[in-house]
């Protein structure tokens, strides 16, 4: 059993990693500041720990923009998730990024170093977007120079560089992921939640941002959750850098055709609103992303589902959790 702490624990990725631990009986102590995490993701294990069965899982609720001081203890394990993961955003409003990723990693790292927390190791998730527009695809970890074009992008790779320098100062080994899209069950953000809360609203014009052509890969979240837990299993040096994606890539316009018609909606008419002259769904939108994901698999990880699998599977499942909530 491992003394685990995971930052975004109440979030998409993060509840279904805390799942996965938990059913492993880990000790895990999750933070979060619910911003856009939901509590009742861990009730499961939080009811188990009432009732006094072996399951064990402590919530702290404090926010890493301020010192988290609260979460100061010994981990074997940190795993960081917490992070704001609209790319969008970071158009609008660059400081929020800076402050939700950068600066709340800074002040983890911080408080490991000032309170000599040395885990055996710092796992990240990080994102396909720090390569930017690659011009070699699939991608693989060691492709450069890194010009990400979105400050997302831009702030996963400061943290990335951050955790880099305190690994090798502070001596803890880090696995950082470099994720592709990921969906599924619980997630509150991306193309598949916003199609189909733009359906509840109106089923005869669906608007899609960009022009449609954006063709990236896609990975449900189990597999997701099963790349990250084999990635850490295997990692020798003091920094380790995984790529984490399906193996397929999937455009915009079939992932509203199957939006459509796994929600029933037929004879939708779509609006394509590109935000720049070049078809992007929004400044910094990266077109084309699909990753090389050799060195994982050659750790023993195989995702389930290609892109179009877990795009028809994600769309099930926000249905189904939508109709359970009514
Ligand atoms: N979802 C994706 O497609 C994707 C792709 C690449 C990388 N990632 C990365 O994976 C991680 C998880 O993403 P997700 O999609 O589950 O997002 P999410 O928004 O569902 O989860 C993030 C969690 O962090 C919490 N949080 C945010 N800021 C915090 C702060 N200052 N202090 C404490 N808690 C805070 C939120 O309340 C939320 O529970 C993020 O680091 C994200 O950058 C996600």
């Amino acid at each position: 059993m491992d003394k685990i702490l995971v930052t975004g624990g109440c979030g998409f990725i993060g509840s279904h990693l805390v799942d996965q631990l938990m059913t492993q009986e880990n000790n895990v102590t999750v933070v979060d500041n619910l911003s856009s995490g939901n509590l009742e993701y861990l009730s499961n294990w939080r009811t188990a720990t009432r009732n006094k069965k072996s399951k064990d899982l402590r919530f702290i609720k404090a926010d890493l923009t301020k010192s988290p001081l609260q979460i100061v203890g010994n981990y074997d394990i940190v795993f960081h998730l917490a992070a704001n993961p609209d790319v969008r955003l970071g158009s609008q409003n660059p400081r929020i990024q800076f402050e939700q990723n950068v600066l709340a990693t800074y002040n983890l790292l911080e408080m490991m170093r000032k309170k000599k927390i040395s885990p055996r190791l710092f796992v990240f998730t990080s994102t396909s977007t720090v390569y930017g527009e690659a011009d070699l695809i699939p991608t693989p970890e060691n492709y450069g120079p890194l010009q990400p074009i979105s400050v997302y992008g831009a702030s996963k790779l400061a943290c990335e560089a951050l955790i880099s320098s305190y690994a090798h100062n502070y001596k803890f080994r880090a696995v950082i992921l470099r994720l592709a899209n990921v969906i599924g069950s619980r997630s509150t953000h991306g193309i598949i939640y916003d199609l189909l809360q733009k359906l509840r609203k109106n089923k005869t014009e669906l608007e899609i941002l960009g022009d449609g052509s954006q063709t990236k890969s896609y990975l449900h979240v189990k597999d997701c959750v099963s790349g990250i837990l084999t990635g850490i299993s295997k990692t020798p040096n003091q920094v380790t850098i995984l790529n984490l994606g399906s193996e397929d890539q999937i455009n915009v316009l079939k992932i509203a055709d199957i939006t459509c018609r796994e929600s029933g909606a037929r004879q939708v008419k779509y609006k394509l609103t590109p935000a720049t002259s070049d078809g992007r769904g929004w400044p910094g939108d990266v077109k084309f992303m699909r990753l090389d994901v050799t060195k994982l698999k050659s750790l023993g990880w195989q995702p389930m589902m290609n892109s179009e699998q877990a795009v028809e599977t994600t769309v099930r499942e926000l249905i189904m959790e939508r109709l359970r909530r009514f």
